[in-house]
């Protein structure tokens, strides 16, 4: 049985006295069971917010990190600094970030290496351009992400890895895939693991979907047999949208 997982990621939003009311909301909406629930506020309050959910179930974890274990990278924090705060996990390689901040394949490859050097487990997002889909070419792009930033593992390192497939032109814009075009890609992708890492690996990676997941179409996606829950954006940032996301795992 593969992990499910609902990992919202508020990006740069929500201020400190925001960030405690979201979480006491969060707190408020109950409990679950048989899957993970993520949160990834902002690395300033990831400390704040691990206070605030000692108690709970929910998850803390971090939206980025920097690949060097230290030195003089000013503005940025590495794996160790988050493991030090307790933070296990972190999202690698969002579309943000490779858009706005010029993350390439060979970088997130080197901070996948150091995320686990420091024993934290990656959110490995990755997913093509509405260009790559118009032409056809959306599987060999993610095909070339994936093979780019993680074949360089083993399976005992790709574990510790979970896939995001998060299609550009779905994030933040209201256009969802549809489940179909999520499960032809999430089979596309369990299938180039198999053939990588062996059916058994495969078979144990969970695959989450991203772009536009909200409480309307959650179940549908999430029904569908590759996909093992999801990345939430703006959905995440509401806790009853949240939560209805959560339970429609
Ligand atoms: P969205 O964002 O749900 O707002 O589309 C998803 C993401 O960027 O992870």
């Amino acid at each position: 049985m593969r992990t499910k997982i609902v990992a919202g990621n508020w990006k740069m939003n929500n201020d400190l006295a925001e960030t405690q009311t979201l979480i006491e909301q969060l707190i408020q909406q109950g409990d679950f069971s048989n899957k993970r629930v993520m949160i990834a506020p902002t690395a300033v309050h990831l400390s704040a917010a691990k206070s605030a959910l000692s108690a709970s179930k929910i998850e803390v974890v971090a939206q980025n990190m920097h690949q060097a274990e230290a030195g003089a990278y000013t503005g940025e924090i590495s794996g160790k600094m988050l493991k030090g705060i307790d933070v296990n996990t972190v999202i690698l390689g969002h579309s943000e970030r490779r858009a706005y901040f010029g993350e390439t394949d060979a970088i997130l490859e080197e901070k996948v290496a150091a995320a686990l050097k420091q024993d934290i487990e990656v959110i490995f997002c990755f997913g093509e351009e509405l260009e790559d889909r118009k032409a056809g070419n959306h599987f060999e792009v993610v095909a070339s992400q994936i093979k780019n930033a993680l074949f360089a593992l083993d399976a005992a390192a790709l574990k510790h890895i979970i896939l995001a497939y998060e299609p550009v032109w779905a994030i933040g814009t209201g256009e969802t895939a549809s489940p179909e075009q999520a499960q032809e890609m999430h089979a596309f992708i369990r299938n180039l693991l198999a053939e990588k890492y062996g059916e058994a690996t495969a078979q144990a990676t969970s695959i989450l979907y991203g772009g536009s997941v909200k409480p309307n179409n959650a179940q549908e996606i999430f029904s569908k047999a590759d996909v093992d829950g999801g990345l939430i954006g703006g959905a995440s940032l509401k806790a009853e949208d949240f939560f209805a996301i959560v339970k429609s795992l």
